[in-house]
Parts: structure tokens; sequence; C-alpha cells
């Protein structure tokens, strides 16, 4: 579960813990799937580094709360905080250009996580706000354990039939083709290049931060060279 944070700037985020049960990889979920989200016009709180000090720790009251603070000294991530939001519910639809855009990353990423009963969007300032993209990139949760396969995740298909945007997104070919004029390799190793060294942790197969975000690159440009696998409405 995520915190309500006041930060030193005086700014108020939600924030992910490094220490939650799931792990540093959905932090980076988070940013990369954020970040691609911005770079294509879809509307994404802002996202920033908090760094959480191990005085706030020791001074908690409940214990329960002290302890996911002591395990989450360091850099967490928080998104700025979006005051009087609402949860996403269809009664004042989404515009069928942000839904597209919408399902278009939820299915290039492969995130399950945007469906009636989860999603995961809010309603602020006359716009539909994109969050919690922690599920998304599942297979970097493998790779403490074995060797990364880009050709895997190019080839995972994506089932549209439950996404909360689903029927109001349309066709999906032309949104391929722009996401793939912006998300180029560079401006995708820009978005893997936010993320920070700490959240990342090298394995047998992975043995540099350097050699992480290079195969998070390889993962994203091999998945967008393979729309017939997993466009909705595409390849079928
Ligand atoms: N930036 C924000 N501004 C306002 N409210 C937010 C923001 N981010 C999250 N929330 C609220 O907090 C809830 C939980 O956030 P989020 O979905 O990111 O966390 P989660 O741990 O994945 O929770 P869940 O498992 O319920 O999806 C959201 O459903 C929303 O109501
Ligand atoms: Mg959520």
């Amino acid at each position: 579960m995520p915190g309500l944070v006041e930060a030193d700037d005086l700014g108020m985020y939600v924030v992910k813990m490094r220490g939650a049960g799931q792990g540093l990889p959905v932090l980076v979920a988070e940013v990369l799937v954020g970040e691609m989200g911005r770079a294509l016009g879809v509307a994404v709180p802002e996202l920033v580094e908090v760094d959480l000090s191990g005085e706030i720790a020791r001074f908690e009251a409940d214990e329960e709360v002290q302890d996911l603070l002591t395990a989450s000294v360091g850099l967490n991530l928080g998104m700025d905080y979006l005051p009087g939001a609402f949860g996403y519910d269809g009664s004042q639809p989404a515009d069928p250009e942000v839904a597209a855009l919408v399902l278009w990353l939820d299915a290039c990423t492969s995130n399950v996580d945007r469906t009636w009963a989860n999603p995961n969007l809010l309603r602020w300032g006359g716009q539909v706000w994109a969050i919690d993209h922690g599920a998304a990139l599942w297979f970097h949760h493998a790779w403490a354990r074995k060797a990364p396969s880009a050709d895997r995740f190019a080839a995972q298909p994506f089932d549209a039939s439950t996404h909360v945007l689903r029927d109001l997104a349309g066709d999906l070919t032309e949104v391929h083709e722009r996401a793939c004029a912006v998300l180029t390799p560079q401006r995708l190793t820009d978005i893997v290049d936010l993320v920070p060294d700490e959240w990342l942790t090298p394995s047998e197969h992975l043995p540099t931060t350097q050699a992480i975000r290079d195969e998070y690159v390889r993962h994203l440009v091999q998945r967008l060279a393979a729309p017939d696998a997993w466009l909705p409405g595409a390849g079928r």
C-alpha cells in the first residue's frame, strides 16, 4: 500500500516504498511505463525520487509502518498527489484518443492491471490520468534466476478483453506507428536512464546496472518491432 507523504519541497506525493512486498522491480516499472506514457501524451502525474531518512522511520509510532519505513530508507518512488481526484468509473468516458493511447501502452508493456475491478485511472482537472504501472514488464521478476529473453517478451500476447478502455479505443494501428516514431531506441534509453542505480539489482546474468539498463532497452525495442504478437486487433 502506498503512503501519502509531504516532502521537504512541501509537495504531497503518493509514495511507493522500496521495502514493500513487491520489491524494487515494481518501482522500475512505474518509471519506465509512466514515462513512456508521458512521452506519448498520456497524462501521468509527475514522478520523483523521494529520499527517506532513517530518522523518520525511527520515530514512527505504528509498528507495522515503522517496519516498512525502516526497510525503505533510501530512494523511493513518489508520484505527484492529485488532490480530490476521482477513481475512473466510466460515468464520464475517456476520449477515444486517450483510450487508444492507454490501451496501446498497456498492451506494449504487458500491463494487466487496468480492469474494471482495478482501473488505475483517475479523473482530475478535466483529464484522465494513468497511475499504477507496477504490474507491467513482468519479465524482470525472473532476472535474478534466469537469463533474460527479449524474444519471449516480444512474442507475449496481450489479452485486451478485460481492459477498462477497450470499447472506447478504436483501431490501434495508427497509434502504434506514432508510438514507434516517439519511442525510438534513443528515447527508450533516456527513459531507462531515469531509473536510479540503487533500484537495479545485478545478478549472475546481468552483472552490472548498465547491463540491466541495456536489457530493458533491448526488451522494449524488440517488443515494439513485434506488434503482430500483442497489438489488439493486429495479426488476427
Ligand atoms: N497521484 C495520485 N493522486 C491521487 N490519488 C492517488 C494517486 N496515486 C494513487 N492514488 C490513490 O491511491 C490508490 C492506490 O494507488 P495505486 O493504485 O498506485 O497503488 P497500489 O498499491 O497498486 O494499489 P492497488 O493494489 O489498490 O491498485 C489509487 O487507487 C488512488 O485512489
Ligand atoms: Mg492500483
